[in-house]
């Protein structure tokens, strides 16, 4: 798949609940490569800078944020991403954390700095990257793209089975409500808002399974089922 003219890079962007993480870690996986969660850079950042991180002024935030390295190990749904050579927290999970990486990702420090970072992994690793903003900005010259969406309904209901899974716990009214909130924001922002890139393939998973995603992802990248996932 990689042509020889630099890494293979495929993007998935959308909205929370959509099944961009499991999606991306089977694509990644059959694909051989890294999946980059830039979501979870932007939750890593924002609970690294902490809770007082929309309170200090855009020096100290560009200046904390320097001093973050992230890097990723292994391929496919084992992928490891490490902040400053450690693994993740569990918390940034939290919807405390999302709401966080939520407000921190409209400031411009911000997300100059994750570009930055999200491109030199690029650079070094052939990806399958998520996100919101991967086709439209980080990697727009990405040879295949992809956008996800799915009902609000159908998202909450996910979010609370995966927080239920992470034994966190979940209430659906709150967590639609979340979800609503984080949405707009990540929508409307005046920089980078979620949106599809032009040339992206926007697949709605409200009624499809993972699997028959999947297989359409491929069918779109020229790889066939191949009964391999
Ligand atoms: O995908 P997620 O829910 O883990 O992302 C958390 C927040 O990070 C999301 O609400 C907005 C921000 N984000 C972003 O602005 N750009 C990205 N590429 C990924 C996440």
């Amino acid at each position: 798949m990689n042509s020889g003219k630099g890494r293979l890079i495929v993007t998935v962007d959308g909205p929370s609940g959509v099944g961009k993480t499991t999606l991306a870690g089977r694509l990644a996986k059959h694909l051989g490569v890294a999946r980059l969660d830039t979501g979870a850079m932007y939750r890593g950042a924002a609970w690294a800078l902490g809770a007082r991180l929309m309170e200090m002024t855009s020096e100290q935030r560009a200046s904390r944020l320097a001093g973050l390295r992230f890097d990723l190990r292994g391929a496919g749904e084992d992928t490891q991403l490490t902040l400053n050579g450690e693994p993740l927290p569990p918390e940034i999970r939290s919807e405390t954390v999302g709401l966080l990486a939520s407000d921190a990702a409209t400031l411009p420090e911000v997300r100059a700095f994750q570009k930055a970072a999200q491109q030199a992994l690029g650079r070094e690793h052939d990806l399958v990257a998520e996100g919101r903003d991967m086709g439209v900005n980080v990697f727009p010259h990405a040879p295949h793209k992809f956008f996800l969406d799915a009902s609000p309904e159908v998202r909450a209901a996910r979010r609370v089975d995966q927080f239920k899974a992470m034994g966190l716990p979940a209430d659906l009214e709150e967590i639609a409500e979340q979800m609503r909130r984080r949405d707009v924001q990540d929508r409307t922002r005046a920089l980078d808002p979620l949106r599809p890139a032009v040339d992206a393939l926007i697949i709605d998973t409200s009624l499809i399974g993972v699997d028959a995603v999947l297989s359409a992802m491929l069918a779109a990248l020229g790889e066939g089922a191949g009964g391999s996932y």
